[in-house]
C-alpha cells in the first residue's frame, strides 16, 4: 500500500472507518514508499461439519484447516450440525430476515452465526458420491432464506471427504453455493479432497492434510487483503437484480 512517503498512522486511517472491526498494535513503517504494518486481523472464519460425527474425518480435515487459520492469525469455529434430524427445504417461501421459518433444528442458529463471520468452510463426508444429504438441506435453507445477509462477498471453500470416490463430485455441488451469492472461492493445491473411511484415517492422508493448510493459508489472505481493502474504503460492489427471467416470461 503506497503511502507516497507520509507518516501517517494506521490507526488514523482505521479511525475514519467507524464500522471496522481491526486491532492494530503498530503504527506504520514507511519503508521503500510501501506501508508496512503489524496487525491483528480481527476476522472470524465458520466453519460447518457436514457429517453426524462430531470426530470423523470430516471433522479432522476441517480441524486442520483451522490450525493454519490460527497459525495465520485468524479465529475459526467448527459448528457442529450433529445428528439430530435436518428438515430439508419446502420452498414455502416464509423465509424472514430471521432465517427460516422452521426453527426446530440448528439451521438459524448456523445463520446468526454466519452474519458475524467473515469467511467460510463447508465440510462434507461422500455419501453415494454426492455430499450428504443431511448437509445439502441443511445449506439450501441456510442460503436460501439468509444468503445475501449472511454470505455475500465474503470468501468461501468447500472440503469433501471420502473413503476413496465421488469427492470432485461433491466439490462441485457444494462450490454451486458460493457463485451464487457473490462469494470469492478460495483454492488450495488440490481439490479441496481428503481421504479417509474409519473416523481418525483422515489424518494419514499427508497430501489432503497438506490441501487442507494451504486452503487457509489461501482463505487468510484473501480475508486479509478484503480486511485491508475495507479500511482503504474500498467499497462493496453494486449488485443489479432488475431482471429475473424464468425462461418462459
Ligand atoms: C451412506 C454412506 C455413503 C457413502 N458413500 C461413499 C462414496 O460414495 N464414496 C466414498 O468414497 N465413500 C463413501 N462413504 C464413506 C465416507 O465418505 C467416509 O467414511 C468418510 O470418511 C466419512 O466422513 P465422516 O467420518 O466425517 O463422517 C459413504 C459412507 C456412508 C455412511
Amino acid at each position: 500500500m503506497s503511502m507516497d512517503g507520509k507518516h501517517r498512522s494506521f490507526q488514523e486511517q482505521v479511525e475514519k472507518q467507524p464500522d471496522y472491526r481491526y486491532d492494530v498494535r503498530n503504527e506504520i513503517i514507511i519503508n521503500n514508499d510501501t506501508m508496512i504494518f503489524e496487525e491483528e486481523y480481527n476476522v472470524k472464519v465458520l466453519m460447518l461439519n457436514g457429517s453426524a460425527k462430531a470426530n470423523g474425518n470430516t471433522y479432522a480435515s476441517l480441524l486442520e484447516v483451522g490450525r493454519q487459520l490460527e497459525k495465520e492469525g485468524i479465529e475459526y469455529e467448527i459448528f457442529q450440525m450433529g445428528g439430530e434430524p435436518v428438515r430439508d427445504c419446502l420452498g414455502c417461501g416464509q423465509c424472514t430476515e430471521n432465517g427460516c421459518v422452521f426453527a426446530d433444528d440448528k439451521v438459524n442458529e448456523f445463520v446468526a452465526k454466519a452474519k458475524e463471520a467473515d469467511g467460510f468452510v463447508f465440510g462434507t463426508p461422500v455419501y453415494y458420491a454426492h455430499p450428504s444429504g443431511r448437509v445439502m438441506s441443511f445449506l439450501d435453507r441456510a442460503f436460501y432464506s439468509s444468503g445475501s445477509a449472511a454470505f455475500a462477498f465474503k470468501p468461501g471453500a468447500s472440503v469433501a471427504v471420502a473413503r476413496r470416490g465421488g469427492t470432485t463430485a461433491s466439490f462441485d455441488a457444494m462450490n454451486k453455493y458460493f457463485g451464487i451469492c457473490q462469494m470469492p472461492v478460495a483454492g488450495s493445491t488440490y481439490w479441496n479432497q481428503v481421504h479417509g473411511a474409519v473416523p481418525g484415517e483422515a489424518c494419514q492422508d499427508e497430501e489432503g492434510m497438506q490441501t487442507m493448510r494451504n486452503l487457509a493459508r489461501n482463505l487468510a489472505w484473501m480475508m486479509k487483503c478484503f480486511a485491508a481493502g475495507k479500511a482503504a474504503g474500498v467499497e462493496l460492489p453494486q449488485t443489479e437484480r432488475d431482471y429475473k427471467t424464468n425462461f418462459i416470461r
